[in-house]
C-alpha cells in the first residue's frame, strides 16, 4: 500500500489523527512527521516516525518522493496567539512550509493533499453569526493570513495543476490528549485541567466571547470523512465551513461547574487573544460541507464535558 505523512504528528490533532489513520490503514503504512516536539509514546511505538522541518523545501521534497507518499495531512502549524509574537516561524512554518507541501506533492504525484484551515480565516469584517462558507476575510491576524493564503493556494493547486487538495476550517478544538497552549480558543481545554487539578480556572476571554468549537472525535471525523468524500461531489475543496457548538466561557463555566462541584471561574483578560478572538465568527454555516460531503457533527457542550472530564481525569491521574 502507499504511504500516507502525517506532518504535525505532535501536535493536538496530529497526535490523535496518526492513530485513528494507523487504524484504518495500518500502522506501517502511516508516517509521522515531527520536528521540534517530541512524538507521544503511543504514536512512536504504533507505526513509522520521521524527523522533517517543513520549512525546509529539499527536506520536504526528498521525504515525499523516497517515501512514496500517496496521502499528506498537512497538519504542521503555529497557532494564531503564538504567530502574532513569532512572525518570523510563523510565516515559515505556514507559508512556505505549506508552498513546500504542495510543490513536493505535485513533483511526486501525490493523490491526495488534506491542509486545515480555521475560523481564524475570517476577520473583523466577516458577518459573525452563522458565517457563511463564501463571505469577506480579511484576517488581521498573521496565522488567519497564512489559513487563507493555504485555502487559496490549495484551490490554485486543484485547479491549475489537478492536484487534489482538500481543506476545512477548523473551529477551536477541545481535546484531553495533547494540550494546546499556542492558540486563542486553548481556554475551552485549559478550564478543564484547572477544573480538575484546582476547582478553578482563571479565563483570558471574556464572559461573552462566542466561538465555534468542536470535540477532538468530531473533528477527526471531519477530516477523514472530508478526505474519503467522493471527488466528484465536491464544489469547494480547500474552504468548507464545519461547525459543531459555539459557547462563551461563561456558559462552558457552567457546563463544568455542573460537574465539578465547586468549580469557580474568574477572568483576566489578555488584550491580544481578546482581539483575536473577537474578529473571528461566533458560529458557522457548515451547509456546503453537510451537502457535498455529509458532515454531521456528534457531540455537544453537554456530551463534550462529560467526555472531557472522563478522560482527562483518568490521564492526570496516571501523571500525564
Ligand atoms: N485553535 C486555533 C487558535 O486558537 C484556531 O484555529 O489559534
Amino acid at each position: 500500500m502507499k504511504k500516507i505523512l502525517v506532518t504535525g504528528a505532535a501536535g493536538q490533532i496530529g497526535s490523535e489523527l496518526v492513530p485513528a489513520l494507523r487504524e484504518r490503514h495500518g500502522g506501517e503504512n502511516v508516517i509521522a512527521a515531527g520536528h521540534r516536539t517530541a512524538l507521544p509514546a503511543d504514536v512512536q511505538e504504533s507505526g513509522p516516525s520521521i524527523k522533517l522541518d517543513v520549512t525546509s523545501a529539499a527536506e520536504v521534497m526528498k521525504a515525499v518522493g523516497e517515501l512514496g507518499i500517496e496521502t499528506i495531512y498537512h497538519m504542521s502549524s503555529i497557532l494564531s496567539a503564538l504567530a502574532e509574537s513569532n512572525r518570523q516561524i510563523a510565516y515559515a512554518v505556514n507559508i512556505n512550509g505549506t508552498y513546500n507541501i504542495l510543490e513536493a506533492a505535485v513533483s511526486h504525484n501525490v493523490g491526495q493533499v488534506i491542509i486545515p484551515s480555521s475560523i481564524a480565516a475570517f476577520g473583523p469584517d466577516t458577518p459573525q453569526e452563522n458565517t457563511p462558507n463564501e463571505t469577506i476575510q480579511r484576517p488581521n491576524t498573521l496565522y488567519g493570513i497564512s489559513k487563507v493564503f493555504g485555502e487559496h493556494l490549495g484551490n490554485y493547486y486543484h485547479e491549475k495543476l489537478g492536484l487534489d487538495v482538500r481543506g476545512l476550517r477548523l473551529p477551536g478544538i477541545i481535546s484531553w490528549k495533547t494540550e494546546p497552549t499556542a492558540g486563542t480558543t486553548d481556554y475551552a481545554v485549559a478550564i478543564f485541567y484547572g477544573a480538575i487539578r484546582e476547582k478553578k480556572y482563571t479565563c483570558y476571554l471574556g464572559p461573552h466571547t462566542r466561538l465555534p468549537m468542536m470535540y477532538m472525535p468530531d473533528c477527526i471525523k471531519s477530516i477523514i470523512d472530508l478526505a474519503q468524500a467522493d471527488g466528484s461531489g465536491l464544489k469547494h475543496h480547500a474552504d468548507f465551513n464545519v461547525g459543531a457548538v459555539s459557547f462563551t466561557p461563561s456558559e462552558i463555566a457552567e457546563a463544568v461547574a455542573a460537574r465539578v462541584e465547586g468549580f469557580e471561574m474568574d477572568y483576566k483578560i489578555d488584550p491580544m487573544r481578546q482581539a483575536i478572538a473577537d474578529s473571528w465568527p461566533d458560529s458557522l454555516d457548515d451547509t456546503a460541507a453537510r451537502e457535498e460531503w455529509g458532515w454531521t457533527p456528534s457531540y455537544d457542550l453537554d456530551s463534550m464535558s462529560d467526555d472531557m472530564l472522563k478522560n482527562l481525569k483518568i490521564k492526570l491521574s496516571d501523571g500525564g
